[in-house]
């Protein structure tokens, strides 16, 4: 089997926390037993690229247990746990010296080049063949196979200018490479994929418009906007996880700070909640009106950060957009203000333009922190390199909100394996139904009595019993 993870020892550790992981995630464990004996996935070839934690692996094994073959990735070159790696890896019937588990192509700490050279390898099965489903999380697995066949088309890899990022280098340098050794794997990885499902905000963006552009090459299911996806993971998961992140980055007290949301939308909204949870003082900016209303509403200052960036102790951005902070307000900073970023990419912050300040010296204090001093001598902590900082500096989302997205993503996987001819090339949500479903499958779990309806009352309100609730346009 190949594969490329930190330390395969690290697989009984691994193979605990997934034990525990799968008692807090019911829906995927209920879609197990559901499916296992009509094993709908079989002939599926999955090309994974999700954060490569504890609560993934229940993922993969749930999709292998339905009869996919998975290669996978981490998304993120900082999220990989590399117990959660190692377990998946070796399987539940193998063992170090024999894996028998799910090619994994992750380790925490990668470098750029490291990343893509995993997506690569995760984009093809040993005897060259491409996936024939991709389960995407930021669109990256999707944007090398469209662009790799987009190139071939054209029969060049643009050269990268010295304006682009240097990701777009890396990115470059693995199409040309790639379509070097295998001429046409790329155009034959457009035709061969069924469809993707899209885990996040900033994924679903892009393929809303690569679908405008007329270049989607294969139907894409968003799982973001599943209601029980971006109304729980993205609110209560980062209700969560942004407060581990600064925890386990700097465990600075929160309560009495001043701290700035950047973005109050679904991430933004659990963020804010969570640091006045904590007692701190928080500022929101939007561009949005109707966020902002929101913001002012649920009792939070609005502002700029132009008017307030030199009085907040701790910096979130939440906005999915990029050059939030810019360079020019990270000089202005308190002395040891925290700049953090729990959006998909790193260009929220800039850090590019904050490592070009002449005189600048960053100072790493330990993975995943370090300290900038400004030459007047005031320094700022930036978390994560600007890179997601709940997985970059704790461990994600806990897993019962990550079972509501997964079993998304799973149910997204049947229903575009076995119903292909019924998704011609375009960006679809899964229906009411089946988001109900999603949210039924955690309530035992939490001791929730549902209230039936009575016939005369569905009739009153001009629903079935069973369900949906709501019309497509109800906003939660
Ligand atoms: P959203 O679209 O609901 O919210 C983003 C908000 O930022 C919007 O209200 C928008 O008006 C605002 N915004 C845009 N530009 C702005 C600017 N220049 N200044 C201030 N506000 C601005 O998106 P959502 O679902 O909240 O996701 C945000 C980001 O977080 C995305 O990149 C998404 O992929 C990512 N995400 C990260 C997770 C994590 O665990 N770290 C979990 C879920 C999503």
């Amino acid at each position: 089997m190949d594969y490329k993870v930190a330390d395969l020892s690290l697989a009984a550790f691994g193979r605990k926390e997934i034990q525990l992981a799968e008692h807090e995630m019911p829906g995927l464990m209920a879609v197990r037993a559901e499916y296992a004996a009509a094993q709908p996935l079989r002939g599926a070839k999955i090309m994974g690229s999700l954060h490569m934690t504890i609560q993934t692996a229940v993922l993969i094994e749930t999709l292998v247990a339905l009869g996919a073959d998975v290669r996978w990735v981490s998304c993120n070159i900082f999220s990989t746990q590399d117990h959660a790696a190692a377990a998946v890896v070796v399987g539940r019937e193998g063992t170090v010296e024999d894996p028998k588990g799910v090619p994994v192509f992750a380790w925490k700490g990668e470098t750029l080049e490291e990343y893509w050279w995993c997506t690569d390898q995760a984009l093809r099965w040993p005897d060259g063949t491409p996936p024939n489903m991709i389960l995407d999380d930021g669109g990256d697995a999707t944007l090398l196979v469209h662009k790799g066949a987009e190139y071939e088309k054209a029969g060049a890899v643009p050269a990268a200018t010295d304006d682009d990022p240097e990701e777009w280098h890396v990115i470059v340098d693995t199409l040309k490479s790639t379509i070097a050794a295998q001429p046409g794997r790329w155009t034959d990885a457009a035709a061969s994929i069924k469809g993707v499902t899209e885990e996040t905000t900033t994924g679903v963006h892009r393929l809303y418009e690569m679908h405008k552009n007329g270049t989607l090459a294969f139907p894409a299911i968003n799982v973001n906007d599943s209601v029980t996806k971006s109304k729980f993971d993205n609110k209560y998961g980062c209700r969560h996880s942004v407060i581990d992140g600064l925890n386990r980055a700097t465990d600075v007290l929160i309560g009495g700070k001043v701290a700035l949301v950047a973005g109050y939308g679904d991430v933004g909204k659990g963020c804010a909640e969570a640091l006045k949870g904590q007692g701190a003082r928080v500022i929101i900016t939007e561009i949005d009106p109707i966020c902002a209303l929101q913001a002012a509403m649920d009792g939070f200052q609005v502002a700029t950060l132009d008017d307030v960036v030199g009085i907040v102790d701790i910096f979130v951005t939440t906005t999915g957009n990029f050059n939030i902070i810019t360079a020019d307000h990270m000089a202005k900073m308190k002395h040891q203000a925290i700049v953090s970023n729990i959006g998909h990419f790193d260009n929220e912050i800039d850090m590019a333009g904050l490592a070009k300040i002449p005189g600048i010296v960053k100072d790493e204090i330990k993975p995943q922190v370090a300290t900038w001093t400004f030459p007047d001598g005031h320094n700022i902590i930036v978390l994560a390199e600007g890179r997601l900082m709940n997985l970059g500096c704790a461990t994600g989302h806990p897993s019962f909100v990550m079972s509501n997205s997964f079993t998304n993503q799973v149910i997204a996987q049947i229903e575009l394996f076995t119903k292909t001819e019924q998704y011609p090339v375009g960006v679809y949500v899964l229906p009411k139904h089946l988001d109900e479903k999603v949210a039924r499958l955690h309530l035992d779990a939490l001791g929730v009595k549902l209230t039936t309806l009575t016939k005369a009352q569905a009739e009153y309100i001009g629903v079935d019993v069973e369900g949906p609730y709501k019309s497509d346009h109800y906003r939660y």
